[in-house]
């Protein structure tokens, strides 16, 4: 008898192919979701496959502002995000409201976004940025003008430390990368004095200063598949863990810290993801006057990606 698991498959594939939809998910989806997904990536990745894609609906396993990203780039197609309150906490530290504010106090800045932001930040913003690209991009930007970065004080910290540019931080954070210490990394490092340590650059700066590469979760697929050393020590959130393996199975994967997990990542099942394609619901659909604001910010983006 086929268990209850490869039946919502099933059922999931079948409906998928009858709504002409394609499944977009993040690298840190549940093993099953990634499974089960037709493109697995991070968020920039997905916002270009997002941007290119011929289907008429995008279900997209990730969190909010990914949805909403899709919605900017595709006005035409249903954007369908399986839990409503799968938001990013960071992206939520940050309103357009409290950002038009900081922009009187800094008139005349540039004002960079972070793609983990909501479609009304983005509107305010002049460019966006992924972790993937917000270094080159940074450092495309004219001189001499003041840059604002919003929200995540430690992205922009290292874009800063790469770049030599200095920049006023909006201080809000990752909720799970702050969670990896650099204890975590020393320790770590005295188990397997092999390993190389690959972190992502939301991490506090302590952490990306002891990390051998900093790089988006797209980047650090990469780097695991090209790599020549036989352990990796990955700091970012435990979902990545089940592609690393799958894709890599001679290497070792050491999580930086099992306490790394971001809940809200974690919303999106099988069984919503289901539900979602029976109902052609919850839908994500930014209003058009803020859509066609924040598309600029994230076309200056794709342009230089
Ligand atoms: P990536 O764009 O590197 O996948 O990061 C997204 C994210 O939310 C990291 O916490
Ligand atoms: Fe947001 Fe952090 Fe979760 Fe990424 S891992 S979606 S930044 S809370």
């Amino acid at each position: 008898m086929m268990d209850s698991d490869a039946r919502l498959v099933q059922e999931i594939l079948r409906l998928k192919q009858a709504r002409k939809a394609v499944i977009l998910a993040h690298n840190y989806q549940l093993g099953e979701v990634q499974d089960i997904a037709d493109f697995v990536g991070d968020s920039l990745e997905l916002s270009q496959k997002a941007a290119g894609t011929d289907a008429e609906v995008i279900v997209f396993c990730g969190v909010h502002f990914m949805a909403e990203t899709a919605s900017i780039l595709c006005p035409d197609k249903t954007v369908l995000l399986p839990d409503m309150h799968a938001g990013c906490p960071m992206a939520d530290m940050i309103t357009a409201d409290g950002l038009r504010e900081k922009k009187k106090e800094h008139p005349g800045a540039t004002v960079v976004c972070y793609i983990n932001s909501s479609a009304e930040v983005k509107a305010e913003s002049d460019v966006c940025c992924t972790s993937a690209n917000a270094v080159r991009l940074v450092d495309k930007l004219a001189d001499r003008k003041e840059i604002l970065f919003v929200p995540d004080q430690y992205l922009g910290h290292y874009v800063s430390t790469k770049t030599g540019r200095e920049m006023i931080l909006w201080p809000g954070f990752c909720p799970t990368h702050i969670r990896i210490k650099s204890q975590d990394i020393i320790r770590l490092r005295g188990e397997h004095p092999q390993a190389k340590v690959v972190v992502h650059p939301e991490c506090r700066p302590e952490v990306v200063a002891l990390a051998d590469e900093v790089l988006s979760t797209g980047g650090i697929i990469r780097f695991a598949a090209n790599t020549e050393v036989q352990e990796v020590i990955v700091g970012t959130e435990l979902g990545i863990i089940h592609r690393l393996r799958k894709e890599n199975p001679d290497k070792r994967f050491i999580p930086a810290s099992e306490q790394a997990v971001c809940p809200r990542m974690k919303l999106i099942t099988l069984e919503n993801i289901l539900w979602t394609l029976e109902e052609m619901a919850p839908e994500v659909k930014v209003p058009e006057e803020i859509r066609l604001r924040a598309r600029t910010a994230v076309d200056r983006m794709l342009e230089v990606a």
